[in-house]
């Protein structure tokens, strides 16, 4: 069993229009712009919006890939639901603040003996504000106040058509551990003590499958905190020992390092190591979010790259207005084997929009 898997890292989603996610993801959700850069994938620049707590940390940042090029298909074997934490009796305020903004919601819950407002991105992704305790630093806006604002993830919600091979992929190859069953929903808990710890399995055997690829509307992938890049290889052994012998190579996402396996509900789970300097190694902490950054090897095709993207511009909330603390590297970084990190190196000018 996996003792190597900590909490939430990030979790990542398709939205359409770019300004849409931004205005929803800021104003709506009250989450803190904290990066934009670009997809580090493929031959066409497609943003990568980052969005956070006040203090950027790992189990609060919601990544973003702005993805009106084509619509996903929502469905089985996806995270269905990413959920966020926010104090007790919070989910009062919640309520008539996204019906200030139109948004769709399903009306004040409970599931697991939490109340709990499940709310929808104009794109069709769906959220749930969860009634927590959680001493996290929120960030706050015009029109959402530290006392009910958000903590981080609490968890995520995945929709399974069949929850045992799931679940023997989260006990044996992530180390959760079950907390119980409320309804079709599994609970289960990571062993690791990162923030962001919960993941229901939805049993949903009848959902026909969702789509794999981006597509917008859809969240696309999960990931989790390991702590340096040994436990990401360590990680990627277990994989493959335990017979997930799809793991992909260790990515340098510039911020973090990055490792794939699909699992068996179909749910791309991600594991992520974070690097020295983490989100500040290009920005200084109170400028977070407020420009382009691309990773260094990219920066020769900035032109290129600009003229692809639809110009977004940053909310009153999110402009610079406070230092935060220095993105947490608790554990001292082990460096990468010489070699052992794979970076995507397109040419953004030989490919038309
Ligand atoms: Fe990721």
């Amino acid at each position: 069993m996996s003792t190597l898997v900590q909490g939430i890292h990030h979790i990542t989603q398709c939205p359409g229009p770019a300004q849409q996610d931004v205005d929803f993801c800021t104003q709506v959700l009250g989450q803190r712009l904290v990066k934009q850069t670009v997809l580090l994938d493929g031959n066409i620049p497609i943003y990568h919006f980052y969005y956070g707590n006040a203090d950027a940390e790992p189990g609060s940042i919601a990544t973003s890939f702005p993805y009106s090029r084509k619509p996903g298909r929502a469905g089985s074997g996806q995270i269905s639901i990413v959920c966020y934490a926010v104090p007790k009796g919070a989910t009062a305020f919640w309520k008539p603040h996204v019906e200030r903004y139109s948004i769709e919601h399903g009306g004040i819950q409970e599931r697991f003996g939490r109340k709990y407002l499940r709310l929808r991105h104009p794109a069709g992704m769906w959220y749930e504000v969860v009634e927590a305790d959680d001493s996290r630093e929120p960030w706050k806006t015009k029109h959402i106040g530290a006392d009910v604002a958000t903590r981080g993830f609490f968890g995520a919600v995945m929709s399974v058509r069949s929850v045992e091979e799931q679940e023997q992929f989260l006990v044996e190859a992530l180390g959760f551990r079950k907390l119980g069953v409320d309804g079709a929903y599994h609970r289960f808990e990571t062993s690791g003590d990162g923030c962001g710890s919960i993941i229901d399995l939805h049993h949903e055997p009848d959902r026909a499958p969702g789509s794999w690829s981006f597509g917008a509307g859809t969240f696309h992938h999960i990931a989790f905190s390991v702590d340096n890049d040994e436990a990401l290889f360590a990680q990627k052994a277990l994989y493959e020992e335990l017979g997930y012998t799809d793991a992909s190579e260790v990515k340098d996402r510039f911020y973090f390092h990055s490792m794939y396996v699909r699992s068996p509900g179909g749910i791309l789970v991600e594991c992520t190591a974070n690097v020295s300097g983490g989100f500040y190694q290009d920005e200084k902490p109170e400028e977070l979010g407020t420009r382009l950054n691309l990773p260094p090897w990219y920066e020769g095709q900035r032109a290129e790259i600009l003229a692809r993207l639809e110009p977004v511009s940053v909310p009153e909330e999110n402009r610079p207005r406070r230092v935060v603390k220095p993105f947490s590297t608790a554990t001292p970084m082990a460096a990468a084997p010489a070699g052992a990190l794979s970076r995507s190196n397109p040419d953004f000018a030989r490919y038309e929009r």
